[in-house]
């Protein structure tokens, strides 16, 4: 006798590029989910992608939310906390892609609906599922590296990933960019607390947008409260790929992942050696975004506590205010300067 898995039922609100992605790993590559529904409001996009992948598409996210198990939401930042809070309110699981929001009181609100609902929420730090970085992190939570002490986080997004500058939203590299890096660098950290940042940003990619708010450059400096000297740099223009690597440094050791080369050919000719580079975020962490909707869909069926909760994303957020308010006055920034900055339980549900 065959035990048939009842699939979960999601539905995507954001036909774009990510939640095109996220749209064809639950329908193709996800065991125990189907892609039931897509929403967006800009005509024809939900359409385009739900007949691709023998979903039913709809203009309005709110007709999707009540007709799906759960709700995976990949539509633009700004509307991420309404969209969390919304599922929330109808009962649904939901996992947001990065950012959750985009201040501290959105980020209370999508929190508070959450925890009322007890609902599970996941946030998109899809780091934490790539191989290497997960191995990283089990190896110095099992005290391989000793205490750590200095750690570096880099995110170099390829040539051409920003294809208009000027559209950009102010304070995008903090809070949409660098955001992943201050995730992982505090997961990788043993989830000690941040308690300093200090930022310096600028924009050398495209410096004839920077009177329009810009920056595509930055380096932070994080300190936590285990001692730990973080730093975490982004550049939104790579000319060789895309290119993400985290270090820890500690007493006993040092561990490293993040691997830009695309396979292990290695070409020797008469002008050297040379090797192909990983281009993009999809192909750089397909495995990874495929896991982190999956292991979301095993905590939807086993009512378990995701591995990336809101409070995650919450104090990751925090990370990247304190940072835009670096820059903004020159000079390092406590955490406890925020506005409702507060610490959380991060072992609790949301
Ligand atoms: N985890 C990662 O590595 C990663 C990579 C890229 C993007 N992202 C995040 O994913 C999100 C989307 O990024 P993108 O590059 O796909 O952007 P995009 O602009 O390509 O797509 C956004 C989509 O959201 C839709 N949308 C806007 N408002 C909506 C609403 N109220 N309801 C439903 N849909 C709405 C738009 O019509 C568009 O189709 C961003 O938050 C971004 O930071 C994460």
């Amino acid at each position: 006798m065959s035990h048939q898995i009842t699939p979960v039922r999601l539905g995507l609100i954001g036909a774009g590029r990510i939640g095109t992605m996220h749209a064809r790993n639950i329908a193709r590559r996800i065991p125990g989910a189907v892609l039931a529904a897509v929403a967006d409001p800009v005509p024809g996009a939900a359409d385009r992608l739900a007949s691709e992948l023998g979903a039913e598409a709809t203009l309005d996210p709110a007709e999707l939310v009540g007709s799906v198990d759960a709700v995976v939401i990949t539509a633009s930042a700004t509307v991420h906390t309404e969209l969390v809070i919304a599922a929330a309110e109808a009962g649904r699981p939901v996992f947001c892609e990065k950012p959750m929001a985009l201040a501290l009181a959105d980020a209370d609100r999508a929190l508070g609906a959450v925890g009322a609902a007890g609902v599970p929420l996941q946030v998109g730090f899809n780091r934490r599922f790539a191989a290497d970085f997960r191995a990283a992190h089990d190896l110095i939570i099992a005290g391989g590296i000793g205490t750590p002490q200095l750690m570096r986080s880099v995110t170099r997004d390829p040539a051409g990933a920003v294809a208009d500058p000027g559209a950009v939203k102010p304070w995008t590299i903090f809070r949409e960019t660098l955001i992943h890096d201050f995730d992982v660098l505090r997961w990788l950290n043993l989830n000690a607390e941040p308690v300093e940042v200090f930022a310096t940003a600028d924009a050398l990619v495209a410096p004839e947008y920077k009177s329009q708010g810009l920056l595509d450059t930055a380096v932070v400096v994080v300190r936590f409260e285990n001692g730990a000297i973080a730093t975490a740099e982004a550049s939104f223009s790579a000319a060789y790929g895309y290119d993400v690597r985290g270090e820890v440094f500690g007493s006993a050791g040092m561990v490293s992942a993040g691997d830009l080369r695309q396979n292990a050919m290695r070409f020797h000719g008469a002008d050297g050696l040379a090797q192909q580079t990983v281009r993009g975020d999809v192909e750089l962490f397909g495995d990874a975004y495929t896991a982190e909707l999956a292991s979301f869909v095993d905590c939807v069926r086993e009512h378990r506590v995701p591995e990336v909760t809101g409070a995650d994303a919450r104090t990751a957020l925090a990370i990247a205010l304190a940072a835009m308010a670096s820059v903004e006055q020159e000079r390092p920034v406590r955490l406890t300067e925020l506005d409702g900055y507060r610490t959380l339980d991060l072992t609790a549900q949301s």
